[in-house]
């Protein structure tokens, strides 16, 4: 079955909930495993502001935790606090984000899905937002 909408679903949801006094831009993800099990995240700020997490690690970490290690896709959605479920434009995973999924996902097969709505989705691999990456091969 095609996971990309319950992701969006999931993604959007999630955003409901981010932690966002600072920026006031609220982002969600939702990543799946290989075992199909649907992990959702929100961005996390603070005062201090470096601290800050990502929707996208919160998702990766709460997955992590759980025991997983292998992951199909990520959906990620992100906009202005006043935007709800149809969003102005993508939000793009920052350096770091992507260099952690690395970490636990294949370049190549791994899905990146950019929305702004249900139906209003982009679909990268994640080599082709991190290309030519660094990874745990290469430390072998
Ligand atoms: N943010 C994410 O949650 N994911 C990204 O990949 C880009 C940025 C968050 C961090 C911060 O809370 C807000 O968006 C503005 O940068």
């Amino acid at each position: 079955m095609d996971f990309t909408n319950l992701l969006i679903e999931k993604a959007l949801s999630a955003r409901q909930n981010a932690y966002v006094p600072y920026s006031k831009f609220k982002v969600g993800a939702a990543i799946i495993t290989d075992t199909d099990k649907i992990y959702g995240g929100f961005n996390i700020e603070c005062s201090s502001y470096s601290p800050t997490n990502c929707a996208e690690r919160t998702a990766l970490f709460r997955a992590v935790y759980d025991g997983h290690r292998n992951f199909k896709a990520i959906a990620i959605v992100g906009g202005a606090e006043s935007e709800v479920n149809s969003l102005s434009s993508y939000a793009p995973p920052c350096g770091v984000c992507r260099q952690m999924l690395r970490e636990f996902c294949h370049p190549l097969h791994f899905k990146i899905i950019l929305a702004k709505s249900l139906n209003d989705f982009k679909i990268f691999t994640l080599d082709e937002l991190l290309p030519y990456s660094f990874g745990p091969e290469n430390l072998k």
